[in-house]
C-alpha cells in the first residue's frame, strides 16, 4: 500500500477519499503492469476511468468545502490545481473514448495519476492541515 498515515489530514472525511484514491490508482497500476493480454485489461480500464470521472470531482468538492469552512488562504490556487486535474483525467477519458488501444496513453495516465496523487496528498494537502492546526481549527467535526 503506498498511502502512508503521515498523509492524514486529521479530517475523516478527507482522509478515507484520499485512501479510497490510493487505492483505486494501486489497483489500476496492477492491471496495467499483469501479464493478461490488453483485451482482458479493458474492463479495469474502463472502471477506473468512470470512478476518476466522478469519485476525483466529488472528492474535490468535498475538500474545497471544507477549506472554506476553515477559511483557508490557499482555496483559490489550490482549486486551480484540482480543476487542472479534473480537465486532465476528462482529456484522457475523451482520447480512450476515442481509441482504447492506445496503451501507451493508459501507461502514462497511471504513472501520472500516481505521481500527482503523492504529490498533492503529501505536500499541497498538508498545508491545509498546517494551517488548520495553526489556527486551531479542528476538522475532527467533518
Ligand atoms: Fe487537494
Amino acid at each position: 500500500m503506498l498511502w502512508k498515515d503521515e498523509y492524514e489530514l486529521g479530517v475523516p472525511l478527507i482522509d478515507a477519499q484520499h485512501k479510497e484514491l490510493f487505492k483505486r490508482v494501486e489497483s489500476f497500476l496492477q492491471a496495467l503492469r499483469s501479464a493478461t493480454s490488453w483485451d482482458e485489461k479493458i474492463p479495469e480500464i474502463n472502471k477506473t476511468l468512470d470512478f476518476m470521472k466522478r469519485y476525483v470531482v466529488e472528492h474535490f468538492h468535498d475538500e474545497e468545502e471544507y477549506q472554506k469552512s476553515i477559511n483557508y488562504p490557499g482555496y483559490k490556487c489550490h482549486k486551480q490545481i484540482h480543476d487542472d486535474m479534473v480537465n486532465y483525467v476528462l482529456d484522457v477519458s475523451k482520447q480512450y473514448e476515442k481509441c482504447n488501444t492506445n496503451e501507451p496513453l493508459m501507461q502514462q495516465f497511471g504513472g501520472r495519476l500516481l505521481a500527482w496523487l503523492i504529490n498533492h496528498v503529501a505536500a499541497e494537502d498538508q498545508l491545509i492541515a498546517a494551517y488548520a492546526k495553526k489556527k486551531g481549527v479542528s476538522g475532527n467535526d467533518r
